[in-house]
């Protein structure tokens, strides 16, 4: 039996509790013992028992729909250094962790992909520099890493959903729903900003199931004229047929294809070109708050589950599995591949080869 331990790291996401709870709970009912990292990589660093905290059965109770991390998660800069590095390895050894599961975005599980890979030498670092003794060093010669993606910006490649998503456009669908009676009530045009960085899946989704008239993604731009004729031209024509209300949903990420970025400001004044009474409503951190959605519930318990059989199963051999869900199924995936592909998705969009990022998304699912 293995000492299991769960963190969360990144941007919290609702979900994260629930991913927490089944893996406390599924390593407690596999005879293993749980532990949670506090504060994300940032307890990993600082060690001992206020950050890596063993958990019974009853700890974790509550957390199923609750939003947020109630463990707690951070950017963390010491953990991106070596030194940082190692000395989470001496604190994980020190507190008989040897599997670790962690729920959080692409940074997050690249940050855990190379922990693994260079566990190893952190480890024989640390035998010659009398940190561990021989014994800790054969006991721990090999760290288990499973990732589980949360992020309420649906951007990792090879998985169709990430932990918080769902919830989070819910949450932008409810308030365009309510920002849509007081625009149709006046007569006005509103910009909603939502996030996701640089994936235009919330705005997307969200577009699509509001009805919005216009949409903005980074993924699809045009050029910086472009795009202002193609939505007045739309807008016009939703008015003339007696719309009262018009909606444009701008991705933060949004840019034209000559990579400028696009403001709701500018938006709003091509808008107000139009002769449109205008509003800017940035969304913001409402979109992450909030309980989980039952599918965030649901996705995050099935994939805790998972994570727990993962890391009890792989051997020395087997690359660090990331946990996805593919046609409503959860499967095993390989964590360095699905970061390799989400990073050149990122990359292809900065050259402006937009076709490039388009088929790396499209292939992803493609075996
Ligand atoms: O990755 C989640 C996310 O909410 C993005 O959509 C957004 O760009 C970013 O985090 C905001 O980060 P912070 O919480 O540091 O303001």
């Amino acid at each position: 039996s293995k000492n299991v331990a769960v963190m969360t790291s990144g941007g919290d996401a609702p979900g994260m509790n629930a991913c927490v709870r089944a893996v406390v709970r599924a390593a407690i009912y596999h005879e293993c013992k749980a532990f949670c990292v506090m504060e994300g990589y940032e307890g990993l660093v600082r060690g001992g028992k206020e950050y890596i905290k063993e958990m019974s059965w009853q700890d974790v109770r509550g957390l199923l729909a609750e939003g947020g991390t109630n463990i707690g998660t951070a950017r963390c800069k010491a953990f991106r250094e070596r030194p940082g590095r190692l000395q989470a390895c001496q604190n994980m050894i020190e507190a008989g962790i040897d599997a670790l599961i962690v729920c959080g975005g692409d940074g997050s599980l690249t940050g855990a992909d190379l922990f693994r890979a260079e566990w190893p030498s952190l480890i024989k670092e640390l035998l010659d520099t009398n940190r561990i003794n021989q014994s800790q060093y054969h006991t721990y010669k090999h760290l288990n890493i499973c990732g589980t993606v949360g992020s309420i910006d649906n951007d990792m490649a090879t998985t169709d959903a990430t932990i918080g998503a769902y919830s989070a456009l819910a949450r932008v669908c409810q308030a365009i729903d309510y920002i849509d009676a007081t625009a149709n009530s006046h007569s006005r045009a509103f910009v909603v900003e939502v996030m996701g960085r640089h994936c235009g899946w919330l705005a997307l989704m969200a577009g699509i199931a509001t009805s919005a008239d216009y949409i903005m993604i980074p993924e699809k731009p045009s050029s910086s004229k472009g795009w202002k004729e193609q939505m007045c031209e739309i807008v016009s024509k939703h008015r003339s047929k007696g719309k009262r209300k018009t909606i444009v949903i701008v991705a933060e990420g949004a840019v034209t294809s000559e990579l400028e970025p696009i403001s709701s400001k500018e938006v709003r004044d091509e808008l107000v070109k139009l002769g449109l009474d205008t509003r800017i409503t940035t969304l913001g951190h409402v979109q992450r708050g909030g309980t989980a959605v039952a599918y965030d519930r649901i996705l995050a318990t099935l994939q805790g589950v998972e994570a727990v059989k993962a890391v009890l199963e792989c051997t020395p051999d087997t690359p660090s599995p990331l946990i996805a869900v593919v046609e409503n199924k959860i499967v095993r995936k390989s964590l360095v591949e699905a970061v390799q592909i989400t990073k050149s998705v990122a990359e292809a969009i900065e050259e402006k080869n937009f076709d490039k990022a388009m088929d790396l998304r499209d292939s992803e699912f493609v075996e």
